[in-house]
C-alpha cells in the first residue's frame, strides 16, 4: 500500500521507505559491532504485530547471522492511548539464560508497553537486555526506558505504516505517516 492509497486519511508522510531502509541499515552496522564477540549469544526479540517490519529489514541488514524469537503482548486494543496494562499473549519459545537480547521494536510512545517486557526478561536470566526501536515519541513518555538503539525522535502524533496500525489498518503502507484526526476522532 503506498500513500496515494490512504487518500485524505494520511496527514503528513513522515519517513520514506527509503529513509527507513537507510536507517535501519546505520543501526544494523552499529548493533553489529557493538555485539563483537556475541554474536553467537545474541538474540533478537520482536513485539508482535507492529515489530514485523522492522524485524524483518533490520536483520537482513545485518552482516551475519542472529537468532530471532517473538512476543505478544496485549497494549492498545482500537483505541490510541496506552494503557500501561500488559498482559503475554504469546510468550518466547526460547530460553533466554545466559542471552544477549536485543528487543526489536517499532516504537516507543509512552515507554509503559517496553518497560514492562524489559523487566520481566532480565528477570528471566539473560545476561542484558538492550532495546532497538525505530520511532520514539520522547515527549509522550511515562517511564524512562533506557533504550539503546534509536531510529528516529518524533512528535507526540498518532503515526501509522511499517507496521503501525490503527484499528489493525494500514500496517502495509510502506511509508510512516500521521494519521488524519477524522479517521479517529
Ligand atoms: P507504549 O506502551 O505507550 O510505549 O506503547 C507501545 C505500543 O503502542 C507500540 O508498540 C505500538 O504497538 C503502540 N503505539 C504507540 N504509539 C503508536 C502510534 O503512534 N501508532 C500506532 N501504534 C502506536
Amino acid at each position: 500500500m503506498d500513500a496515494e492509497h490512504m487518500g485524505a486519511d494520511l496527514e503528513n508522510v513522515l519517513f520514506t521507505e527509503e529513509q527507513i531502509q537507510q536507517r535501519l541499515g546505520e543501526l544494523a552496522q552499529q548493533v553489529w559491532a557493538d555485539y563483537d564477540g556475541k554474536h553467537d549469544d545474541l538474540l533478537l526479540v520482536g513485539v508482535l504485530k507492529g515489530a514485523v517490519m522492522v524485524m524483518a529489514d533490520f536483520m537482513r541488514a545485518l552482516p551475519g547471522s542472529a537468532a530471532m524469537d517473538w512476543m505478544a503482548v496485549s497494549s492498545y486494543g482500537s483505541g490510541t492511548k496506552s494503557s500501561g496494562v500488559v498482559r503475554i499473549l504469546k510468550d518466547l519459545d526460547t530460553d533466554i539464560t545466559d542471552k544477549h537480547v536485543l528487543i526489536v521494536e517499532d516504537i516507543i510512545d509512552s515507554g509503559l508497553t517496553l518497560n514492562w517486557i524489559r523487566t520481566n526478561l532480565e528477570s528471566r536470566g539473560a545476561r542484558s537486555v538492550e532495546i532497538c526501536t525505530l520511532l520514539r515519541k520522547p515527549e509522550a513518555a511515562k517511564v524512562e526506558v533506557d533504550t539503546r538503539y534509536v531510529g528516529f525522535d518524533i512528535p507526540p502524533a498518532f503515526v501509522v505504516g511499517y507496521g503501525l496500525d490503527y484499528d489493525e489498518k494500514y500496517r502495509n503502507l510502506r511509508v510512516i505517516g500521521t494519521l488524519a484526526p477524522h479517521v479517529y476522532s
